[in-house]
């Protein structure tokens, strides 16, 4: 017995050295000393010895038992070790500087919508949205544009094939902020004085100014006695406060079927004071579509046209950004790049 017990020492040794791990010491631990580990098994057979011989075995075994503790502990203290040093290989600098992030920018678009935003909050305007995939009746029909207006041919649509809306009408992407309108007099009621920012989209030729997705920002003033001079001398008043510097207005005859009288809107040029290539040496430089509103039109959105009348505006924002940060090509707002972003 004593020569077996010698043997587990052997092997306890032999295994322990090979212990790569805490968790296969602990195991290894386990095979030889735990309750059912060899040791113990061995030992069992201590009670059918003579009784002189059992104290000497009871004597080996606790040594033995001892010495394999020891093993445990210096094999534990070599794996710890081992783990150590790994970590300090991987030597790190503290004072090397670190990678700076990517950072974002705020899009030169959702700048300039802040602003235009910011101003008209000021004048008492609200802000107002709509649904960019819109039904033809709140893109044309209640905006008075006849069923067979070749007013329609000027917005190039792109219609949704299927499904139509629940009135069974045809929907498409909206062309204009316009028929919000619309919407919001059936939804706020009048008086009204809002403001509607969105994106619009149309099937157009791009070039350097044209672009199949476009921003609108449409103007809503509709209250008792308002006429054709509120809606000179607000937007004169925008223009002024956006580019810090006093700007004159320009109206010329224009059509649209929702308004009457229509006008297209010139802005007197904030760059040059003789002409430059911005305004095309005009001095002017053109913004907005803009009139009345149309009966009709107050009609669809159930008020009275006797009661009540007021004017709409509507411009592009692509083309304010442009001429505010002197963007020459209209594509740069979609591409993500981040060197143009970052120069706003
Ligand atoms: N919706 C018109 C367009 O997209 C602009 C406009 C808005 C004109 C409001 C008059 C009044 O061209």
């Amino acid at each position: 017995m004593q020569n077996q017990i010698q043997d587990i020492l052997k092997q306890a040794i032999e295994k322990i050295n090979k212990c790569n791990t805490e968790a296969e010491l602990l195991e290894t631990e386990k095979s030889f000393l735990g309750k059912k580990g060899s040791l113990n098994e061995i030992l069992k057979g201590v009670k059918d010895l003579p009784k002189e011989d059992r104290a000497e075995i009871g004597k080996l075994a606790n040594q033995v038992k001892q010495d394999i503790n020891t093993h445990i502990q210096n094999q534990k203290q070599n794996i710890q070790d081992k783990a150590l040093d790994a970590i300090l290989e991987q030597w790190h600098d503290v004072t090397l500087p670190g990678i700076k992030p990517q950072k974002g920018a705020v899009h030169p678009l959702s700048l300039i919508q802040e602003k235009v935003e910011e101003i008209f909050q000021k004048m008492g305007f609200m802000i107002l949205d709509g649904p960019e995939v819109e039904s033809d009746y709140f893109n044309f029909d209640a905006l008075n544009f006849k069923k067979d207006h070749p007013a329609r041919d000027m917005h190039d649509t792109y219609f949704v094939g299927e499904p139509q809306n629940k009135d069974g009408d045809k929907l498409l992407l909206r062309t204009h902020t316009s028929p919000v309108q619309v919407r919001g007099m059936l939804q706020h009621k009048v008086p009204i004085k809002a403001i509607i920012p969105g994106r619009c989209f149309r099937y157009e030729d791009q070039d350097a100014t044209h672009e199949h997705t476009l921003f609108q920002i449409e103007g809503l003033y509709i209250d008792k006695n308002i006429s054709i001079a509120n809606l000179k001398g607000i937007f004169q008043e925008f223009l002024t406060k956006l580019f810090e510097k006093k700007i004159e207005i320009q109206m010329r005859p224009g059509y649209f079927p929702f308004t009457e009288p229509s006008v297209e809107f010139d802005f007197s040029c904030p760059f040059c004071k003789d002409g430059c290539r911005v305004c095309k040496y005009t001095k002017f430089i053109e913004l907005a579509g803009a009139g009345m509103v149309h009966p009709n039109v107050l009609k669809s959105a159930k008020v009275d046209p006797n009661e009540y009348q007021g004017f709409a505006f509507g411009f592009g924002l692509d083309r304010l950004a442009m001429l505010y940060h002197n963007i020459q090509n209209i594509k740069h707002f979609r591409e993500n790049d981040i060197r143009f972003l970052k120069q706003f």
